[in-house]
């Protein structure tokens, strides 16, 4: 199946109460990790790269990977790229082949986060591209974004309405008090604003900082509206312990081995998100 948008796949996860799993690669090793275990759970999948990874190995060669693993793949594969800033990059992925794009001005005072979202919209309808736009601030580190605790603060329920009643976006990323990064107590999830800007919107709603929060948290918060969740710290801790700890154990210099550990590592977490959100066998 060729590379599709969120817009169906989010749709039809609402609507079905489960969620997409949404996870943030960095290399190869990590994407092949992401689309075969959706595959072999027959689960609709969302790669997801920050921009501090696309200017890693620059927007051609992300996109030659995917093509060549998904491209054969009977499963439905959106490529996102994650909390972008700048509308002029946005483009540059569109143009090397996203199907989807997140513009992140949550920064910004309301006006200016609607006027960014609306250019980064009007990009993305011309070439078919679905998006993604946050409104409140979450807290904790996205790569290259960081955001403290004193400057986060959740989304307000009428502004968030008025924000998206005429953007046409695939999912919306409230703050709704979850955290980028390792959680260090129990976080507050506003569980009843997720349920009214899912309701009064029409959206699904995207879940960041996915890492760490309790399965009841996901529960709820899928039963509530929420159809994509982001996972990403945890693909990382994969991905570096997976390496170090079968290099620790073999002390060998032949990388072959480490990597398939990396790959059966960060398969493991996939494998373990994919089930909890319910999206297994929605293909
Ligand atoms: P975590 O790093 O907490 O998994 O959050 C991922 C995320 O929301 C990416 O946008």
């Amino acid at each position: 199946m060729a590379l599709v948008t969120m817009t169906d796949m989010l749709q039809k996860a609402k609507g079905e109460k489960y969620a997409v799993g949404a996870f943030n690669i960095v290399d190869y090793n990590s994407l092949r990790a992401v689309v075969q275990v959706a595959e072999a759970l027959k689960a609709p999948v969302i790669v997801q790269t920050s921009v501090k990874t696309v200017r890693f190995w620059g927007p051609s060669t992300i996109v030659s990977w995917l093509r060549e693993i998904a491209s054969e793949s009977p499963i439905p594969v959106a490529l996102h790229l994650d909390h972008c800033k700048e509308v002029d990059y946005i483009k540059t992925c569109i143009d090397a082949g996203w199907t989807s794009v997140m513009i992140d001005a949550s920064a910004k005072p309301f006006e200016e986060n609607l006027a960014a979202t609306r250019q980064a919209a009007e990009l993305a309808d011309a070439a078919g591209v679905s998006v993604e736009a946050e409104m409140g601030r979450i807290v904790g580190v996205e790569d290259d974004i960081f955001v403290a605790e004193h400057d986060a603060h959740l989304a307000d329920v009428d502004e968030a309405v008025a924000f998206c009643k005429d953007l046409n976006l695939a999912v919306f990323a409230p703050a709704i008090g979850t955290a980028h990064g390792v959680y260090k107590g129990e976080p507050k999830i506003a569980f009843d604003r997720i349920e009214e800007i899912a309701r009064r919107t029409g959206l699904p709603i995207a879940l960041h900082g996915g890492t760490g929060l309790a399965d009841e948290v996901f529960r709820k918060a899928i039963s509530l509206g929420c159809a994509k969740v982001n996972i990403s710290t945890a693909i990382k801790y994969a991905f570096i312990d997976g390496f170090v700890d079968d290099y620790n154990a073999n002390r060998k210099y032949e990388p072959l081995g480490p990597l398939g550990a990396q790959l059966d590592c960060v398969g493991q977490v996939v494998t373990q998100n994919i089930k909890l959100f319910g999206s297994e066998g929605k293909v």
